[in-house]
């Protein structure tokens, strides 16, 4: 018989036995879905601390230990040896390809990186200093509107394409987003660059004159990338499973996703981090900043610090600040005033008791800004950075729910604490 957990009403001492699931690895789960029917109960648990809202065979993390593995395999080792495209064949499609596999992958994504000329005219239609991710959103929710010939959720084939063209059209959108912010004709694609390159020509080429990416710049993007391509059940990743389970076509689920990743305590913080620090300006300014995060009575975090899952050390802040080093010292950018002021106030923070007790470390976003600033890439396209590389882990995390037979729409119930039955007042008689 399979383990079981018993919950006890200490008033009444009614019993329920709850069955417990095991995962291969981390906690067990007790599986609560019959407690409303056989119980009449219902589980709350605000901002999901302790909810398993899913089964997902895609990603591990193990927050105390500082644990994150995709597919099995340990982030440091895939950041060490591993390129962007190599990790979304391994999130997709649960393996890393061999030398065929990976050969062919990059061929169908860099032949899918155009997106219809219509298309184009849509960044004309928004106003000049549109947020880029505002731009985004709109626009990847359009592309259900080019591609009705993929649409069947309940096709494989349909499924794979459709990821393939998500993965491969993200960064033509967002550099048209910035090409659109800086009144500068939209580029195509190149499709003998690879994929970081690609971007960086769409970014920084114009028709008049052509950007050759350098090195450092495509390692340290192939590395943003891969650490940023997925993290669970995060925020906009949960947006993604809830949108698609109602059956919702993929593109108006990724743009879902999009929109919930904007937010500053989400893949906004890392545009919030560069914000925050040239607010702070100068070293000199740290203790009164580190005394506003610290004051309940003022909304101010410290941004990029702190973390739902990572309560010892984000294992993706350790691996990008060692980049931050060398990016910098590459380009050139060793003396950046904004590097030294982040690690200032990362010590001092790191050794503040406020920060110690709540086990509050820097998280991946402190430092992705900072690499990307040196990239030349501006402040408010940060987060659209973000979007690219988390579109793997969305389109990873709705196909895999999609083909799950247990898959039901996503509905959550509440604990209903507003007014209790009353009758209709006419309005002449409400005071
Ligand atoms: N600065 C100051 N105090 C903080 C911070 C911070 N950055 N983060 C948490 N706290 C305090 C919080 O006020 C609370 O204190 P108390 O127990 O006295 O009420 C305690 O620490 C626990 O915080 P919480 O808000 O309950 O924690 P959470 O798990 O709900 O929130 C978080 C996690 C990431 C939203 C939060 O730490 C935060 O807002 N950080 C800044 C934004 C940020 O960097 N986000 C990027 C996350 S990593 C990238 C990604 O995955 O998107």
């Amino acid at each position: 018989m399979a383990d079981t957990f018993t919950l006890t009403n200490n008033n009444t001492g009614e019993t329920v036995d709850l069955q417990l699931h095991e995962g291969t690895t981390g906690p067990s789960a007790i599986e609560i879905s019959t407690l409303y029917k056989e119980k009449g109960l219902l589980a709350y648990d605000p901002g999901f601390v302790s909810t398993a809202s899913c089964q997902s065979a895609i990603t591990y993390i193990d927050g105390e230990a500082g644990i994150l593995r995709y597919r099995g395999y340990p982030i440091e080792q895939l950041a060490a040896n591993s390129n962007f495209l190599e990790v979304a064949h391994l999130l997709i499609n649960g393996e890393l390809p061999t030398t065929s596999e990976l050969i062919k992958f990059e061929e169908i994504i860099s032949h899918h990186t155009m997106i219809k000329e219509s298309m184009r005219n849509f960044f004309h239609g928004f106003h000049y200093n549109a947020h880029p991710m505002s731009i985004m959103i709109g626009v990847v929710g359009s592309l259900s509107s080019f591609y009705h010939d993929s649409l069947d959720i309940h096709d494989p084939r349909h499924r794979e394409i459709s990821a393939h063209r998500l993965i491969a059209k993200m960064p033509t959108i967002a550099a048209a987003c910035y090409k659109h912010s800086v009144s500068e004709p939209i580029m195509y694609p190149q499709n003998n660059l690879d994929y970081c390159g690609n971007f960086l020509h769409m970014m920084f080429s114009t028709p008049c004159e052509p950007y050759i990416p350098n090195k450092t710049a495509i390692d340290a993007m192939n590395l943003l990338f891969i650490l940023h391509a997925d993290h669970e059940q995060n925020a906009s990743t949960s947006t993604v499973r809830l949108a698609g389970s109602s059956g919702a076509n993929p593109f108006a689920c990724i743009a879902s996703g999009i929109a919930s990743l904007w937010g500053p305590a989400h893949g906004g913080a890392n545009e919030a981090v560069l914000t925050m620090l040239e607010e702070i300006g100068d070293v000199s300014n740290i203790d009164k900043y580190i005394a506003k995060a610290k004051d309940k009575n003022d909304p101010f975090r410290l941004m990029g610090f702190g973390h739902r899952v990572y309560r010892n050390f984000d294992p993706r802040a350790t691996i990008i600040r060692k980049m931050c080093h060398q990016v910098l010292s590459n380009l050139a950018d060793n003396n950046n005033p904004m590097f030294e002021l982040a690690m200032k106030l990362e010590e001092v923070a790191l050794n503040d008791e406020y920060f110690i007790e709540r086990k509050l470390y820097p998280n991946v976003d402190y430092y992705s800004g900072i690499i990307y600033r040196a990239l030349n890439i501006p402040t408010n396209m940060f987060t659209v950075m973000f979007a690219i590389a988390r579109t793997v882990g969305w389109v990873a995390h709705w196909s895999e729910m999609i083909a799950d037979p247990m898959q039901r729409i996503g509905r959550p119930r509440q604990l209903y604490v507003g007014a209790t039955e009353r009758d209709y007042v006419s309005i002449d008689k409400r005071k």
